[in-house]
């Protein structure tokens, strides 16, 4: 018996895919290392192929049967939100096309369990400041769009063949379980400030003029242990035979905190007050984007243990693992 990881080799799969291992199942990595690397999933097998290619379908059922999988963990997809504006029918092609080949290899191969690696961004602007999963979703990018769609696809398919199935909806996913498996994209907030520090840059903050009590903008910062502890959570329930009462769940920890508290942690977990510089607000951020955990500690017991502490420093010791790392000026 196996569990098939798709995007396993990335930043999130990694994480899983080492706790899956450390607890000795047996691990099948597909993925096309578009932005995973292979040193990134130990022991785990690895194929490699786009899921989202003509050939998918039959590479991926035939993998399934040969395998033994029992349980599919899907990750594999683009993710940069500017991007899927500029390139939105590759974003639906990669995210939308892939998952419907994962599906239909699911159905041929009889592989009826499914977690799907969802978003905050199905939530797009939302009215509320902390946001449950019966918060209407209106995502505003196709990024989003795309994991919204893909929750419509999964129920789809548990209405016509009985798929059992659990959306995942991350919110600021940060820090590193394993210095290794660190963040090593640009992408999101620790790393976007690492980098411009890495280049002597000074650090950006993006509107400090929101209705927040330090005007910057306020999210729920979840570390990358906790959410890769929650894959195996809902692995669990669903390998048990059940199917949890709702099928999407928000994976955060109901706390906010502000981008200048972030850039305060760092300072203090780093030992240098680097400079900041303030610029206007980007387009299409809310003020206050928090995630209501209720549902997913009732329903698959989950519950997040660490602290923005802990994401700043293990963040920061990955960094330094990496080929990026540098001496902040009081230690140089
Ligand atoms: N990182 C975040 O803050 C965040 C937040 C919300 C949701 N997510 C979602 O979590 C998932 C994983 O994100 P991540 O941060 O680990 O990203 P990542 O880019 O590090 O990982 C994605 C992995 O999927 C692979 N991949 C992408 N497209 C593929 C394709 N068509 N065929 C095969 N492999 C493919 C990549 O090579 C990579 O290994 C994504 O679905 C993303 O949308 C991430």
């Amino acid at each position: 018996m196996s569990i098939l990881v798709c995007g396993g080799a990335g930043y999130i799969g990694a994480h899983v895919v080492r706790l899956l291992l450390q607890r000795g199942e047996r691990v099948v990595v597909v993925d096309d290392l578009s932005t995973g690397s292979a040193d990134r999933i130990g022991e785990a097998a690895l194929v490699r192929l786009d899921v989202a290619s003509d050939e998918a379908p039959t590479v991926l059922a035939n993998t399934m049967v040969d395998e033994d999988v029992t349980a599919v963990i899907h990750f594999a997809a683009r993710k940069q939100v500017g991007e899927s504006v500029e390139r939105p029918m590759w974003y639906y092609q990669q995210n939308i096309g892939g998952l419907a080949n994962v599906l239909a290899a699911m159905n041929e191969a009889g592989v009826d369990q499914m977690i799907f690696s969802s978003s905050a961004a199905v939530y797009g602007m939302p009215p509320v400041e902390t946001v449950a999963e019966d918060t209407e979703c209106h995502p505003i990018n196709p990024y989003g769009e795309t994991k919204l769609i893909g929750e419509w696809m999964m129920a789809d398919c548990q209405r016509a063949w009985d798929l059992k199935w659990i959306g995942l909806r991350y919110f600021n996913v940060a820090g590193a379980g394993w210095a290794d498996l660190a963040d090593d994209a640009v992408m999101n907030l620790v790393p976007m400030l690492l980098d411009r520090l890495e280049r002597g840059e000074s650090a950006k903050i993006f509107g400090d003029d929101y209705d927040t009590p330090d005007g910057t903008c306020i999210r729920d910062y979840i570390h990358v242990l906790d959410l890769a502890e929650a894959h195996v959570a809902a692995l669990d329930v669903l390998s048990e035979g059940r199917q949890p009462e709702h099928h999407t769940y928000n994976v955060g920890t109901g706390l906010g905190t502000s981008v200048r508290e972030i850039v305060d942690g760092l300072r203090r977990v780093i030992g240098w007050d680097f400079p900041v510089e303030v610029l206007g607000r980007r387009a299409g951020d809310p003020p206050k984007l928090i995630g209501d955990p209720l549902s997913i500690g009732v329903d698959l017991g989950w519950k997040a243990n660490r602290g923005v502490d802990e994401i700043l420093e293990s963040a920061w010791e990955g960094w330094q693992a990496g080929p990026r790392r540098f001496d902040p000026p009081t230690v140089r």
